[in-house]
Parts: structure tokens; sequence; C-alpha cells
């Protein structure tokens, strides 16, 4: 049999969407933030360490279904232009009635569009300096198109997040195990058979734990787990499609756990001078994420030159918000070990570490407008420069500080 054409996919999933949407087509939508992308607080300290607080002013939701993620959106960023769009008529048409029933959600402009069509940018227009695209990139035949033509309504300092799945994600079990039951996975049938091998699979996957397949909505099924087409890709390939799309990874919500464990071993120096990026590569190919959620710009992030203490002393640190840092009062002695907490509201993670004097004054002096050379210059004793880059590079990659170059100096 000729293989399907991606157009022949395409519109398949379309139907399936048509009819069953996703998430829900009632007024649960509204107020469940249901669409867990990645927290603004987390995109905003990758993408801008070096600016104020810059709420996005025009944002595409890219794949909206009936509208969960562009609520939750306007509720985040009242203040924000938003576009949402689908190719699933019935998807945009409950958008649409939901937003009626809202104020507040009147503003969203709601579209049916297909993110595969070289028409994208003129149907929407460009210029989004945020983009979501959260659960959709897995079920689009080819994913290169779609995200080359979201690249193409960025603006040149915007940013991308795509919450797509990963290469462990439970579909690809369960796929191969519905199959090995006669049933077919690409046309989602909502049969009483079905879900008694729903409770079967449970109970194996899960024995009494919390987790069920099987009492999940018809909506979910079809979408997460059936269908013609769905991609569960390492980070590797994701990071392929966004190079062919002209995107650069700045970091991956989904990686990261194992940083704690790094920072209380002493073992981050092993990791250097890998960028936040090349970090999260490696967390991958030791633990293979189930779903990855990814920030991504058009120019590549500047990776600090941590080979080169020199060079590096000329970099402006500037610490994120994404912490929130209690720093100990000054204390008399620069070497002396004073404890600090780490917690950040968005990744929900708490590091507890001691820290010398000087690193506590570093960071009490990083706003972004002075060089290390500058804040280390009012610190009166020597620091062992592999010392130095170390606990700087555990900053960095904890999202505590970021580091800006140098201006260049311009000729009059
Ligand atoms: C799993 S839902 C995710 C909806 C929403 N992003 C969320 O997380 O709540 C995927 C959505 O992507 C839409 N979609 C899939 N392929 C698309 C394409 N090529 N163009 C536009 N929308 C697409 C589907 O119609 C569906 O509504």
């Amino acid at each position: 049999m000729p293989m399907p054409t991606p157009a022949a996919v395409r519109s398949k999933i379309r139907r399936s969407y048509d009819d069953r949407p996703y998430p829900a087509a009632d007024e649960s939508v509204l107020t469940n933030p249901g669409c867990k992308i990645a927290p603004l607080e987390w995109i905003d300290a990758l993408s801008r360490p070096g600016r104020e607080s810059v709420q996005p002013r025009r944002i595409l939701v890219a794949g909206c279904g009936t509208g969960s993620e562009a609520f939750s959106l306007r509720r985040r960023v009242p203040s924000a232009g938003i576009v949402a769009v689908d190719f699933s008529p019935r998807s945009i048409s409950i958008a649409l009635r939901l937003a009626q029933r809202a104020p507040e959600m009147r503003g969203i402009r709601f579209v049916v569009a297909d993110l595969a069509s070289p028409r994208l940018a003129a149907t929407i227009g460009r210029g989004f300096d945020f983009i979501s695209c959260h659960g959709v990139l897995s079920y689009v035949p080819e994913p290169e198109r779609a995200l080359g033509n979201l690249a193409r309504c960025l603006t040149p300092d915007g940013a991308l997040y795509l919450g797509v799945n990963g290469s462990t994600h439970p579909s690809v079990g369960w796929r191969q195990a519905l199959s090995g039951f006669g049933i077919d996975v690409e046309n989602f049938r909502d049969t009483r058979r079905l879900r008694e091998i729903l409770r079967a699979c449970d109970a194996i996957s899960f024995h009494d734990s919390q987790s069920r397949l099987s009492t999940e909505s018809a909506a979910h099924l079809a979408g997460d787990l059936f269908g013609a087409c769905i991609h569960n890709l390492p980070l590797t390939e994701w990071l392929r499609v966004a190079r062919v799309a002209g995107l650069s990874l700045c970091g991956s919500y989904s990686c990261g756990h194992s940083l704690g464990p790094l920072c209380r071993r002493s073992l981050t120096r092993v990791l250097m001078p890998r960028s936040r990026a090349e970090f999260c590569e490696l967390e991958e190919m030791l633990i293979p994420a189930s779903f990855h959620r990814l920030l991504f710009m058009r120019k590549p992030p500047a990776n600090p030159p941590w080979d080169d203490v020199d060079a590096l002393l000329a970099w402006c640190p500037i610490r994120t918000r994404l912490h929130h840092t209690a720093l100990p009062l000054r204390g008399r002695s620069w070497h002396a070990l004073r404890p600090v907490r780490y917690r950040s509201t968005a990744p929900g993670t708490r590091i507890d570490l001691r820290i010398p004097e000087w690193e506590a004054e570093i960071l009490r002096e990083s706003d972004g407008s002075r060089s290390l050379r500058d804040i280390l210059g009012k610190i009166p004793v020597t620091i062992p420069a592999p010392l130095l880059r170390e606990q700087l590079y555990i900053l960095y990659l904890l999202i505590v500080i970021d580091l800006l170059p140098p201006t260049p100096v311009t000729d009059r």
C-alpha cells in the first residue's frame, strides 16, 4: 500500500480533533489550567536575562485546541495581544464560544489555520515576541515545515516554547501493546473492549498507584495515544528539527533535576565548559525524557568563555528573577562559608549551598551593569581563578545568574 502523503495524514488528524476537540468542549477549559506549559518566570529568565522583566506584547498560541492554553496565558499576561491558531474548525468555534462567556477572554483572536501552510504568516501576521506550541508538533507529519513557519513569525529576539513528546513517552509502549491486542491505534474507537484492555494495561503498568489511562477522557486518549502520527523523539532529533527551522535551544524545563546532586557533590566542574543547552543534551543521553519542554530563540544564546578566566572577567553577571535568594548580611571574613538557599517557585526547586562571602558579594552586585573584573576590584582578597569560575558556573547552570557579554568598543 502506498504511504499516505503528509497532507492526507494532516487531514486525518484534523478530522480526529474535529470529532474530539482537545482538551474538552465545556466551561472547564476556561478556568482549568489544563495545559502545562513551562512557567513564564523560567522562560523570562532564559530569554530576557539582561532586561527588566518585559511582559511579551504579542503572543501566538500555535495549535490552541479549545483554548485552554490561550486562556491561561491571557490570565498571566493580561496586557498582551493574543492570537490563537488551530486547524480544527470545531475546536476554534468552541474556543470562540467559551471566550464570549468571559469578558477578559474576548480580546483573544482565534483563527483557523494550518501551521504547516506556507500562507501561515500571511494569515496570522508576524512579529510575535512569544510563541507557545504545547502538545502539537508531535502530531504534525512534517514538523520542520510547521516550526519553520513559526520561526518566521517570531521577532528577532523573541522566544518560542515547544512542548513535545520524548523517546520514553508512554505512548511508545502502549501503542505497541494495543496493536498486539488487535486494536487499530490510528483510529480511536471508544468501545467497552478497549476500556477493558486499557484497564488491564493500567494494572500491569501502575499496579495500585495513581496513573490511569483507562479512565482518561476520549479526547485525551484520541489525542495522546491514538492517531495517524505521533513523533516520540529524543532531544537530539527535536534539536535537528529546530536547526532546520533556524532556531537554537536556550534550555529545557524537563532537565536540570541532576543539578542539585551535582552541586552537593562538587561535581559541576566536570561539565565545564558546556552551555546550559549542552548540559540538557548530556542529561537527556543519560535519562531520556518522556516529554520535553524546550525554549528556543533565533539567536543562539552566548555561552560565557569558561575556559578563559581573563576573558570571563569582562562579562557582566546579572541575577535572574527565577530564584528567591535570601543573601546573608555582609560578613567580615571574605572566605567564611555562608548558607544560601536558592528557591525557585517556577521549577519548584530548592537548593541549599554554602558559599564563600566573596561569592555572596558578587551576587549582591550582579545587576548586569558591572563586569566581574569591576566587582572583584572591590573585594580585597585573592580568589583562585579555578574556584571563581567553578562557583560562577554553578550559578549559571542553576539560572541564578546570567552573564552578559562585554559590549564591543565602537570606533568614533
Ligand atoms: C493535543 S492538542 C493541544 C492543544 C493545546 N495546545 C493544549 O495543550 O491544550 C493538539 C492540537 O493541535 C492541533 N493541530 C495539530 N496539527 C495542527 C496543524 N498542522 N495546524 C494547526 N493545528 C494543528 C489539533 O487540532 C489540536 O487541537
